[in-house]
This record gives structure tokens, C-alpha cells and sequence, in this order.
């Protein structure tokens, strides 16, 4: 069984995520195993202070190497697999779909979500971990990124999804670079809005060209980027 294990100094923050919808009943079905630590449980002082102020002086605070790094190993050691460490970080590699079946392909991630300023260095040096960013914006801190990933990664687990072929025609799935064409449902007609015609005639040959047409229209208006180097 897959597993994440998500260290953060507000578990909370994922209550709903994981109680909703297809994370809820992956997790029911025993298809994935999610384990939350609350990382203010390694705190080392009697406040339970798990951060302090930066060295050279300046704003905010940073998390405490004596804290983060035996966290860190307490939770690795919990499983036979100690796992592959991820830190979101908006200095780290930017998260994709690629990426995201790369993680998928482990057994076991561990994701460290920052707060304040950031880390001190030394969990970097001393844990090597990969450090991931969703996108050149900052965030309050890592855990709606490591929410982002779980979700990213957990679409792509085997068995996951309800329907087995419900992500293997996504956009951006492997091979796969293009938007997703549009989609329609009753009723037919809304406003004055009517679906088109050749979507209602069941010609399914006619159907697929019209929806590969509407993709590579809709990629280049919106994406072309994402056609570098295809032929069109
Ligand atoms: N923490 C703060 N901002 C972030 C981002 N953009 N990606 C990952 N982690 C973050």
C-alpha cells in the first residue's frame, strides 16, 4: 500500500482533504495509507518552541535543525521503507506531471512542509531532500503544496481511481501534452446555449475527429507552448 507520511506544525489544515471524496475512500479501501505528525511533538524546550530567530539578524523565524532532523528520523524509522523525502520549498524544482509519476512510481513519501522563514540550512545539507515547489508564488507555508502533490500523486496509483481509465487520457499524462477538449451534459440546450450538434449524433468517428480538433485548437490558443516541436 502507498503511503505518505506528512510532517507539519498544523495537521489540521488536512482534516478535510483527507476526509472527502476519493482520499477518503482510498484511504477506507486500504489503497493508501496517510499518517500526519505533528512536528511540535519534537519540540525541545518547554514552550514547545520548534523555531527561533535567524542568525545575522531579520525578520520572521526559522525552523530548528535539533528539531526538524530527529523528526525526521523518527518518522523514516517507522516504516521498513524509510521512504523518499520531499520538502516543499519554493526554492525547490517545480512540481509537474512528470514529476508527479516519478513520485507515484515509490512506495513511500515523506513530506516536510515549512512554515516562516524556512528551515535552517542544515536540514538541507543534513537530509538531502528533494525540494519541490508548485509554482513561482509563496505560500504561508508547505502544507497546501504537499496537498497538491498528494492529490497529483494519488490519481496515478493503480487502483486509486474508481474507473481505471479515468487518468490515462488526462492531460499532460505521460505522452500526452495538450489541454483536455471541451465536455458537455444535459440539458441540451440553456440559455439560449446549445450543445453541438455532432456531439448528440452518436457518430463516434465523427465525434472523436471533432474532439482531437477542438484539443489542438483550444492547446494553441491557450497553451502553445505546450506544442514547441510537435508537428501540427
Ligand atoms: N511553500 C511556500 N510557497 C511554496 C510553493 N510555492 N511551493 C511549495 N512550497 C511552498
Amino acid at each position: 500500500m502507498f503511503r505518505f507520511d506528512v510532517l507539519t506544525l498544523f495537521p489540521a489544515i488536512f482534516d478535510g482533504f483527507l476526509s472527502e471524496s476519493i482520499l477518503k475512500s482510498a484511504i477506507a479501501l486500504e489503497k493508501l495509507h496517510v499518517q500526519l505528525h505533528d512536528m511540535r511533538g519534537w519540540a525541545n524546550d518547554k514552550h514547545s518552541r520548534m523555531d527561533d530567530r535567524p542568525f545575522g539578524g531579520g525578520p520572521g523565524m526559522v525552523l530548528k535543525v535539533d528539531c526538524v532532523v530527529p523528526c525526521v528520523d523518527a518518522v523514516r524509522a517507522m516504516d521498513a521503507n524509510s521512504g523518499k523525502l520531499i520538502m516543499l520549498s519554493p526554492q525547490g524544482r517545480k512540481f509537474d506531471q512528470k514529476l508527479a509519476e516519478q513520485f507515484a512510481s515509490e512506495e513511500r513519501l515523506i513530506l516536510l512542509c515549512g512554515r516562516y522563514e524556512g528551515f535552517d540550512e542544515r536540514v538541507v545539507e543534513l537530509l538531502e531532500p528533494e525540494e519541490v515547489s508548485i509554482g513561482d508564488y509563496v505560500l504561508n507555508g508547505g502544507e497546501v503544496a504537499a496537498m497538491v502533490l498528494m492529490e497529483s500523486v494519488m490519481r496515478l496509483l493503480p487502483e486509486v481511481l474508481g474507473d481505471g481509465d479515468s487518468n490515462r487520457f488526462d492531460s499532460f499524462s505521460s505522452g500526452n501534452r495538450l489541454l483536455d477538449c471541451v465536455q458537455y451534459t444535459r440539458p441540451r440546450e440553456f440559455r439560449g446555449l446549445i450543445v453541438p450538434e455532432i456531439l448528440l449524433n452518436g457518430n463516434h468517428a465523427e465525434i472523436t475527429r471533432w474532439r482531437m480538433e477542438n484539443i489542438l485548437q483550444r492547446t494553441k490558443s491557450r497553451r502553445p507552448d505546450l506544442l514547441d516541436g510537435v508537428d501540427q
